[in-house]
């Protein structure tokens, strides 16, 4: 295992050394709310415990060397909860977006996101461009931000896309095949997830990534998202690395 920084696992859990890593692996980070509930504190209590989480997971995923980690942040959906736990959400989401930078750098990550971008409060919209744009020339994990996302309306952009070329005449709907629409999702510089992780036992896709989900293998655990340690990271590797993947052959 080449370790790219300065994390150590518990020696308990950690991967074989020529176990392999999954290329991309996606979290639906569910349960900060019944966390919370749990405490008896304020929902907003269990997302900033999820993000400090997230920052312990990524680390993870750099210690190990995974290429990529998209993660559920804010769903199109997620517009729906009262306003104070959205104001709360962003707010946490630009504190992150500043505090991670100096890490986000040592450990060579360069940060993307996906979704209607352009939707999210200025100010968000801004620390985020901000943070891509400064970890951009990092070529170790990539941190993927699924930020007002679901997989339907990426669907709908990515026909729209579609379409437009049809319209121009530069795609005939014979032509067209999945290969077309492929290049015009927002996850298109990227591998499909081999591993996709929710926390909290929901067994569901919650509208996350719906195309690229196809072949992806799936762990749930009932841990609630701010308890997942870089450790339970490691373990749905190891049950990961159990899988068979057939994609539909022998
Ligand atoms: C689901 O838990 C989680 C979310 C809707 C938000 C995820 C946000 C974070 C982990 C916070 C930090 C993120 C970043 C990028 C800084 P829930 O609220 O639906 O939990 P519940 O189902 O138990 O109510």
């Amino acid at each position: 295992m080449i370790v790219q920084s300065s994390v150590t696992l518990e020696p308990a859990t950690e991967l074989h050394e020529n176990s392999p890593v999954p290329r991309h692996i996606a979290i639906i980070m569910d349960g900060n709310g019944r966390w919370a509930k749990e405490r008896g504190l304020p929902r907003v209590n269990g997302h900033s415990s999820g993000a400090h989480a997230l920052r312990a997971v990524t680390e993870t995923c750099c210690v190990l060397g995974v290429e990529c980690l998209t993660v559920y942040a804010f769903s199109t959906e997620n517009w729906k909860r009262p306003a104070e736990e959205v104001s709360a959400l962003f707010g946490l989401l630009e504190h992150f977006l500043e505090s991670e930078l100096p890490t986000l750098q040592q450990n060579n990550v360069k940060l993307r996101a996906i979704g209607r971008l352009s939707e999210l409060p200025k100010s968000t919209l801004h620390a985020l461009e901000g943070t891509i744009q400064k970890t951009t020339a990092n070529d170790g994990l990539t941190l993927i931000l699924a930020i007002n996302y679901s997989g339907r309306t990426e669907l709908e952009d990515a026909i729209r896309a579609v379409c437009r070329e049809v319209a121009q005449g530069t795609l005939t709907p014979e032509e067209f095949n999945q290969a077309h629409l492929q290049k015009h999702l927002y996850t298109r510089d990227w591998p499909d997830p081999d591993l996709l992780i929710r926390t909290s036992g929901e067994m569901r896709l919650s509208n996350f990534l719906l195309w690229q989900l196809s072949y992806t293998e799936l762990y749930v655990t009932p841990k609630r998202w701010p308890d997942f340690t870089g450790n339970d990271l490691v373990e749905a590797i190891k049950e990961f690395n159990q899988r068979q993947r057939r994609y539909g052959g022998l």
